[in-house]
């Protein structure tokens, strides 16, 4: 089986793990956890999102936070922008990417964003426009491509279809998410497939929360489709506001050990991304949800 021989890993912690956050989190640890992440060698950073502060109000400074970065050539800073309004409050920050989020399921898009799926292509083509304009790179994440808090099982072709209506308003890569960490690898496999009819393997990448412990299944199983960029989030942050009981995106940690363990190369110093989880589970009061960390941890301190 011919796997990729190197991996991009999108380190989404500061974003989708951060956002579920209840405690307030000051900016200065968000600020400091992504130095840390870039110092540990991840070169594309998901930084914060620009949507309404009632409905997310963890992540209300994203422009402090923006600001407050010391930007490392070779890293991608990007964030999240719902609307014209994410945008313009977005592009005054210099983001290096933007990504638009709609949802294979009816009902997450009107949870999670308030329209319907169709309306929501139209809120996003102006700020797609726009980012292509200003030659800022546009992502797209497809929420509930394996199953949907509200409607169950969600069908491939339902991916398809939004990558469809995606790739038509000039979106340039396609994040397929397993919302809540339902799929297990044909599931996966088979959202994936449906991405990849309208974009190149190289602009589609692999989103997987690990609610039921299936993301690193999951990610072997996107491996094996030639799928060489994933999400993850340090010392597995997170959860969606909108999806109840999921948890958050597979650890970074564990998708490294996964990834340099098979001889993929990542650029990431597993020392230092356990370092940056336990200085953000250390601010946050928590214990870490990687059990990589957990056990390279123990092994420091024997
Ligand atoms: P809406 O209510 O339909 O928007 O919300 P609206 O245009 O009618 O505006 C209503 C109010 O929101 C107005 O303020 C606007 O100014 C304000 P008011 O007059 O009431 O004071 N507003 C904004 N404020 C700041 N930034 C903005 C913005 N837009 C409007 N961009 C909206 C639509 C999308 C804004 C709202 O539903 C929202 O913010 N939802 C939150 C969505 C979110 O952040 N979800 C979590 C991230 S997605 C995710 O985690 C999934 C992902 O990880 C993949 C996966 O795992 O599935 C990506
Ligand atoms: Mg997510």
């Amino acid at each position: 089986m011919n796997l990729p021989t190197r991996v991009t890993l999108v380190e989404v912690g500061p974003r989708d793990g951060l956002q579920n956050e209840k405690q307030p989190v000051p900016t200065e640890v968000k600020v400091e956890l992504i130095q840390r992440l870039q110092a540990a060698g991840l070169k594309e950073i998901e930084a914060t999102s620009f949507v309404s502060p009632k409905w997310v109000p963890q992540m209300a400074d994203g422009a402090a936070v923006m600001a407050g970065i010391r930007r490392q050539p070779g890293v991608r800073y990007s964030v999240l922008t719902p609307n014209m309004k994410g945008w313009e409050a977005a592009i005054a920050t210099r983001p290096d990417e933007i990504v638009v989020f709609g949802s294979a399921s009816e009902t997450f898009s009107q949870k999670n964003i308030n329209c319907s799926i169709a309306e929501s292509m139209e809120r996003f083509a102006p700020v797609v426009a726009a980012a292509r304009e200003a030659g800022v790179k546009v992502r797209a994440a497809i929420s509930c491509a394996v199953g949907c808090p509200y409607e169950g099982p969600i069908a491939p072709e339902k991916v398809g279809y939004v990558a469809g209506l995606m790739k038509d308003i000039g979106v340039q890569h396609a994040g397929v998410a397993d919302t809540i960490g339902v799929g297990t690898p044909r599931k996966v496999q088979a959202a994936l497939e449906q991405a990849l009819k309208y974009f190149p393997v190289a602009e589609v990448s692999g989103h997987y929360h690990d609610t039921y412990g299936m993301a690193l299944a999951n990610v072997m199983a996107s491996l094996e489709l030639g799928i060489a960029t994933f999400d993850t989030s340090v010392s597995g942050l997170g959860g969606c506001p909108y999806a109840k009981g999921a948890t958050g995106n597979v650890a970074t940690e564990d998708v490294v050990y996964l990834l340099h363990g098979q001889g993929i190369e990542t650029g990431i110093d597993l020392d230092a991304l356990i370092d940056a989880g336990v200085f953000v589970r250390g601010a946050l009061g928590q214990p870490t949800g990687s059990r990589v960390a957990r056990a390279l941890l123990a092994k420091r301190t024997s």
